[in-house]
């Protein structure tokens, strides 16, 4: 016999045993999107590559080796988004969004693909939500951006979270930083210090080697001159005003001189957030200042700033700090019937609890009245309406409450709104 077929590697089920956690996040994201004044957006999960390829950029690791590129059928090399950034400003650009106030403030969620080693909190399909202010220049911008990203963790009830911050600079700066720092790998540690992955970044992408994790290239970048100290002046003056923020809005910031991002788009300020609890994919949060993408894919000059959570590193740092989310939606009533000559009437029934926004589940296995008891008990129902030939003839419904087992008799017609106030009194 042939093998079931499984989810591919790097894919997971998210089933209702945790789902419900995820429209819970989700919900929390729409009301602070909604209070911070970002508008949804809903955008393709396939672009053309050559949006990430030239937006994200050639020489990154996401770019090189993890995009889900192919042809399709119309001879069109197609990628699945590895991120909403490069999409959100090509729709920004395809909309002539720039004609409407500015800045634009966008939000997004969904599922991105990135060919990734799987191991916990990194996957191969997961799900981001994607907060992006267009269109303004000011470091009150990036500011929000961060104050975005706590108003949902602390509505969510994390704690512990720490901001890692940076300004990777300016094309100007940033060149004259990169040759600082490759200065310094050559007359220093030598290139031979450093990993085979790391060599090849020297001449393509040397500040790359500052965020590998390997402990040789830790320490030959341990001494490595900051990029602050070759900022231009209206970079610096930007870092500082978005530090200075910072300080006003109660979060435990460090300033990290290796924090250069994955991503090539990022110009001035970079960020991460991290939770202890996610062990060594630490970042739930990830984002910073893009001033030079929407030239990058062909638009104007459009400043942006924005940033992107993984949905999954959430629900782990959630679970991982033991905050309580409230209690996994149940079936708050169970029909139950005597026997099948009263299936229609305990379909009706269960028809009517519904519509009055109860939730009600009701037996489709033909079960007995002992089996379909148990089915209420495991289905966790608050209560049992159960039909039978006296309630019939006598236009009853007999409900028990599952939680002291009290039982009484109630007016058919009467059922639903009787079970909303009982609901009521019991969750009060
Ligand atoms: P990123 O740092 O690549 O940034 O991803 C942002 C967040 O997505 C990470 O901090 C993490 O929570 C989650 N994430 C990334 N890769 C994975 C994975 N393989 N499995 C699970 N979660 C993952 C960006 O994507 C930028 N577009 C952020 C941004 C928005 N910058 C400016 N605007």
């Amino acid at each position: 016999m042939e093998s079931t077929i499984k989810a591919p590697r790097g894919t997971r089920d998210v089933l209702g045993d945790e789902s419900w956690k995820w429209t819970h996040v989700l919900n929390v994201c729409r009301d602070v999107a909604g209070d911070f004044g970002y508008s949804e957006v809903l955008l393709p999960i396939f672009e053309h590559t050559e949006l990430f390829s030239r937006g994200i950029g050639d020489t990154t690791d996401v770019v090189e080796k993890e995009m889900y590129t192919f042809i399709d059928k119309g001879d069109r090399s197609i990628t699945l988004r590895p991120e909403l950034t490069a999409s959100m400003v090509r729709s920004y650009l395809e909309h002539d969004m720039k004609r409407a106030p500015q800045p634009v403030k966008l939000w997004s969620a969904g599922p991105m693909f990135r060919y990734e080693r799987p191991q916990k909190g990194r996957y191969r399909q997961f799900w981001q939500i994607d907060f992006e202010i267009l269109g303004a220049q000011s470091p009150m911008a990036d500011l929000e951006t961060i104050d975005t990203s706590m108003e949902i963790y602390r509505r969510l009830g994390l704690t512990n979270l720490q901001v890692l911050i940076n300004s990777v600079g300016c094309p100007n700066c940033r060149h004259a930083y990169r040759d600082a720092l490759k200065r310094f790998l050559e007359s220093g540690p030598g290139l031979d210090a450093l990993c085979e992955t790391c060599q090849g970044r020297f001449e393509r992408n040397p500040l790359r080697i500052l965020d590998c994790k390997k402990p040789a290239c830790r320490e030959a970048t341990e001494d490595a001159p900051a990029i602050w100290d070759s900022l231009c002046d209206e970079c610096r003056s930007h870092f500082e005003d978005v530090n200075r923020g910072l300080s006003r809005i109660g979060a435990d910031v460090k300033l990290d001189k290796r924090l250069v991002r994955g991503l090539d788009y990022y110009t001035k300020t970079a960020y991460e957030i991290l939770a202890g609890e996610l062990g060594a994919q630490n970042a739930v949060c990830g984002g910073g200042r893009y001033d030079n993408l929407a030239e990058a894919i062909g638009g104007p000059h459009v400043p942006g700033v924005g940033f992107a959570s993984g949905i999954e590193r959430i629900v782990i740092t959630l679970e991982g700090q033991g905050v309580f989310l409230g209690e996994k939606p149940k079936t708050e009533v169970y029909v139950v019937t005597a026997s099948s000559d009263f299936a229609i009437e305990a379909s009706a029934l269960a028809h009517e609890l519904r519509a009055s926004k109860l939730s009600a589940g009701t037996d489709y296995a033909g079960r007995g009245m002992k089996a379909q008891m148990k089915q209420a008990a495991a289905s966790g129902a608050d209560f049992v309406c159960i039909i039978g030939e006296d309630e019939a003839a006598s236009g009853t419904v007999s409900v028990k409450n599952m939680s002291n087992g009290e039982q009484r008799s109630i007016p058919r017609n009467e059922a639903a709104a009787k079970l909303v106030l009982w609901r009521e009194e019991r969750n009060r």
